[in-house]
């Protein structure tokens, strides 16, 4: 029988352990082990975009790496970049902007986005559709989408705090 390693992570924020198989991802331990649903399960073969989770700050598909290369970690979920039912502008952008039909690809949008314009705090509509292009949509045809994140851009110029 195959042994399991323990995990460590700081996830959003807290520190979380989890006793993980050598096979089991990140998305799969996220979810099924420690309950953080957030993070979707679309493809399981990094074509989606579904399952974003920052970490240590980088945007990556969490189907795509073992859990245990996660172990000492920072990750971050959608949830972690709101303050409790404080939204993040981010967040509160794609609501105002019905950016969000079903929802399922709205965590890998809100994470991928936020990495992306944190980077590239000038980002135009282009390049912001094209840092998106691997997160699918099939519900909002990402006109929605791209105006949140747009209009997010904006506003955090004019603030003066991308
Ligand atoms: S579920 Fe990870 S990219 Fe699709
Ligand atoms: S809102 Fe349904 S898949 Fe994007």
């Amino acid at each position: 029988m195959t042994a399991r390693s323990l995990v460590t992570l700081e996830l959003n924020g807290e520190r979380r352990e989890a006793w993980v198989f050598p096979h089991q991802t990140l998305m799969e331990v996220l979810r099924d082990d420690l309950g953080f649903t957030e993070v979707k399960y679309g493809c399981g073969e990094g074509l989606c975009g579904t399952c974003a989770v920052l970490l240590n700050g980088e945007s990556v598909n969490a189907c795509l790496l073992f859990a245990i290369q996660a172990d000492g970690c920072a990750v971050t979920t959608v949830k972690g970049l709101s303050e409790g039912a404080d939204l993040h502008p981010l967040q509160r952008s794609f609501l105002d902007h019905g950016a969000s039909q079903c929802g399922f690809c709205t965590p890998g949008m809100v994470v991928t986005a936020y990495e992306f314009v944190r980077e590239h705090p000038r980002a135009g509509r282009e390049e912001i559709r094209a840092a998106l292009a691997g997160n699918l949509c099939r519900c909002t045809g990402y006109v929605k989408i791209l105006d949140a994140v747009e209009a997010y851009v904006r506003s955090a110029e004019a603030d003066g705090s991308p």
